[in-house]
């Protein structure tokens, strides 16, 4: 008899089988992939996160190596090599994982697991008991009604198969101009593929701010990302020798696309599939995720469901934070976590970051706001970099002066926002980041500078 059984070792699971051994708990996670780690770290942010490190380094060899006074940098792609290198990336993370289960003493039990009755979960042939279950089996991505995915090595791929394509495509059509579509479309475009976006809304990236949705699409299309705005994605035709994608504008009228390699990249849906939640009574809402309270307990008593799987942004680290909360309510303690500071972050170059609310969001709210932007030509550090195309943008409530967002692009974006997720945990103002000394050269000066263009202004502008 387990304390807890967690189904599926991603992020979520993982990070809450760790957390209830460290309480005490005696603890087993199912997992029925060859390696420990889920989306994220088998075919999501890793793996995709190794390939737009190679990639990055070709394209500042292209970009800026000359203006650097190195001379003459050429660089052969060998596709197989750079597979390689992402595979043992990959491989160093999963068995990391492994490696802390067994320090912790947690039982790994290899099977996709069906839950037959609250405290039973069947692995194969044989049932397990726990006094609690925490379901934590991801996302996976959302079909487009009539295109069909041909995962590995096919023309028509999602994310997991974009990763491993089994050349570089001379063009490639995304559809979808979000995280997935842009990323890997940035991967691609680096390594020389005409890349072409495909976007059905009027922006790209959804739910961004309004400024940086712009900038970004303009630092976008200058390394060469072709973008289609209002273009709603109809279908693939595969019966030719190349695929063509279907499209129609926003006033409807039909146009096509043949391409070498389409990368279907429209969204992800919470995966629960042959758990036999149906069958318990476990609520899902109306998208289809797992229903739960505050608590993250489903409508079945010691049954729980943390991360994709249930609403909520699709991100590792709030399934992580989900995690080691559900872990501790679990343990008799007191989990939380506080949706309103979660980062989210695009790993592309330059990288872009976000905590909080937008402009507009904050705006809806009803109350006084005023945002303080200051633009990364101002700074030094990002100025000897030669990327100073970005802006760091705080939103602030203009009475008490507290930091409600932030909107950053810019090298290291993805780091510098954490300095906002502290100072937004702690309610701080933007005068307590203003009067914080940083740090000269860096480019986390910019974050202070923002805040300094809250009140009487910033100096470097
Ligand atoms: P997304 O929801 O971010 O973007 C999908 C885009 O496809 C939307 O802009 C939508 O308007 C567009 N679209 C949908 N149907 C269309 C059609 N028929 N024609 C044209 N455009 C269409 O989804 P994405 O990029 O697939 O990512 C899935 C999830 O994974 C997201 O929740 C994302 O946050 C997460 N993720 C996060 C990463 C990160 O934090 N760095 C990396 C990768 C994924």
């Amino acid at each position: 008899m387990y304390d807890l059984i967690v189904i599926g070792a991603g992020p979520g699971g993982y990070v809450c089988s760790i957390r209830a051994a460290q309480l005490g708990l005696k603890v087993a996670c199912v997992e029925g992939r060859e390696t420990l780690g889920g989306t994220c770290l088998n075919v999501g942010c890793i793996p995709s996160k190794a390939l737009l490190h190679s990639s990055h380094m070709l394209h500042e060899m292209h970009e800026n190596f000359a203006t650097l006074g190195l001379m003459n940098a050429t660089a052969d792609v060998d596709w197989e090599k750079m597979q390689s290198y992402k595979a043992d990336t990959v491989a160093t993370n999963t068995k990391g994982i492994e490696f802390l289960f067994k320090k912790n003493k947690i039982d790994w039990i290899k099977g996709w697991a069906r839950i037959t009755a609250p405290g039973k979960v069947m692995v194969g042939d044989t049932e397990h008991e726990a006094k609690n279950i925490v379901v934590a089996t991801g996302s996976v991505p959302t079909a487009l009604k009539g295109i069909e995915i041909d995962n590995p090595g096919g023309v028509v791929v999602d994310s997991t198969g974009a990763l491993a394509l089994p050349a570089i495509p001379n063009t490639m059509v995304v559809i979808g101009a979000g995280v997935i579509g842009l990323e890997l479309g940035s991967v691609y475009a680096r390594l020389g593929t005409q890349v072409t976006v495909l976007e059905y809304l009027d922006a790209i990236t959804p739910g961004m701010d309004a400024e940086v949705q712009k900038a970004f699409q303009k630092i976008l299309s200058k390394q060469g990302l072709g973008f289609q705005l209002g273009s709603a994605v109809q279908g693939v035709d595969t019966s030719g020798e190349r695929p063509r994608v279907i499209y129609k504008n926003k006033k409807g009228e039909d146009f096509a696309l043949d391409t070498d390699v389409v990368l279907v990249a429209t969204g992800r849906r919470a995966y629960h599939d042959g758990l036999g939640l149906d069958a318990l009574g476990v609520r899902l809402t109306e998208r289809g995720q797992i229903d739960v309270d505050g608590h993250w307990a489903t409508s079945v008593p010691g049954i729980y469901a943390i991360g994709d799987a249930i609403p909520g942004p699709m991100l590792a680290h709030k399934a992580e934070d989900e995690g080691m909360a559900v872990a501790e309510v679990i343990a008799g303690k007191h989990g939380h976590v506080n949706y309103d500071v979660i980062p989210g972050v695009i790993y592309t170059t330059p990288e872009v970051a976000n905590v909080g609310l937008t402009e507009a969001a904050a705006k809806a709210t009803g109350r006084k706001i005023k945002t303080g932007k200051f633009p990364l030509m101002g700074n030094a550090r990002a100025k000897a970099m030669l990327e100073a195309e970005g802006f760091v943008k705080l939103v602030v409530d203009a009475e008490t002066d507290r930091v409600l967002g932030a909107h950053i692009i810019g090298p290291g974006a993805g780091e510098m926002i954490h300095e906002i997720c502290v100072a937004m945990e702690f309610g701080a103002a933007a005068q307590d980041i203003a009067l914080t000394c940083h740090a000269h050269p860096t480019v986390s000066e910019a974050v202070r500078e923002a805040a300094l263009a809250c009140g009487d202004g910033a100096i470097h502008v």
